[in-house]
């Protein structure tokens, strides 16, 4: 984030700063190829969210498996046009899932896929191999929308590490981490005085 961050002077990152940041860390910009080379999708409606972080499911025998999981969209894949990210209102990403989910329920499938023995869990960069095995284990439905003003999602801390019986951490370190960050993030929030939400009710309506 620091290298990335514009410098006050070009309004830009620096090049240099970023350079210097990916010779010191290969890992990350191995992970940044993987993820140039997919188009971006159009919305957050054709947009797969991946786990990318591994975690333990354990049965009922005690029998623990490393998982990745994904939510893979039902609308077909649409990649971003050029002309979106030159939009110079910030907001166009909300607005148009808001128009996507006003036009009917918006889905995807939680995908599980299940680790074999050897598979990275403790380095998100890392992509296990395509062929393995995939679960279907369920859709989410979006079927309305609210605005965050309510608080519905706004006093929520979204730590990676609360976990449901039978859902374990791996061995990825960056688990633990992005809980303290998380918890950091959550308390400078919960003080802060309470804005109106950027979408309102009135926006959200049908
Ligand atoms: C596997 C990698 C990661 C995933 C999938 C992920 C995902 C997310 C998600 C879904 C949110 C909530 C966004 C929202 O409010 O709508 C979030 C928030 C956040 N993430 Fe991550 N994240 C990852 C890694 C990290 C790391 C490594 C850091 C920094 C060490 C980080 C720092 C934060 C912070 C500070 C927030 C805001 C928390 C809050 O105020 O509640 N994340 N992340």
């Amino acid at each position: 984030m620091l290298a990335g961050k514009p410098d006050p002077a070009t309004g830009k990152p620096d090049p240099n700063k970023l350079k210097a940041f990916f010779a010191a860390h290969p890992e990350s910009a191995k992970a940044l190829t993987i993820i140039k080379s997919k188009p971006f999708s159009s919305g957050f409606d054709n947009s797969t969210f991946n786990s990318l972080n591994s975690f333990r499911f354990i049965n009922a025998a005690g029998t623990s498996t490393a998982v990745r999981w994904s939510f893979v969209p039902l609308d077909a894949f649409k990649p971003e046009d050029p002309a979106q990210s030159a939009n110079t209102d910030k907001n166009y990403l909300f607005d148009d899932f808001i128009a996507r989910a006003n036009s009917g329920p918006v889905q995807w499938r939680l995908v599980l896929t299940v680790g074999q023995p050897g598979d990275p869990t403790d380095d998100a960069t890392l992509p296990w191999p395509e062929d393995r095995e995939h679960v279907d284990a369920g859709t989410l439905t979006i079927d309305g929308i609210e605005a965050e003003a309510p608080g519905n999602c706004r006093d929520i801390n979204f730590d990676p590490l609360v976990l449901p019986v039978g859902i374990a951490p791996s061995d990825d370190p960056l688990l633990s981490p992005r809980s303290a960050v998380y918890s950091q993030s959550f308390t400078r929030r919960a003080g802060e005085k309470k804005e109106p939400s950027a979408i309102t009710p009135s926006e959200v309506q049908k």
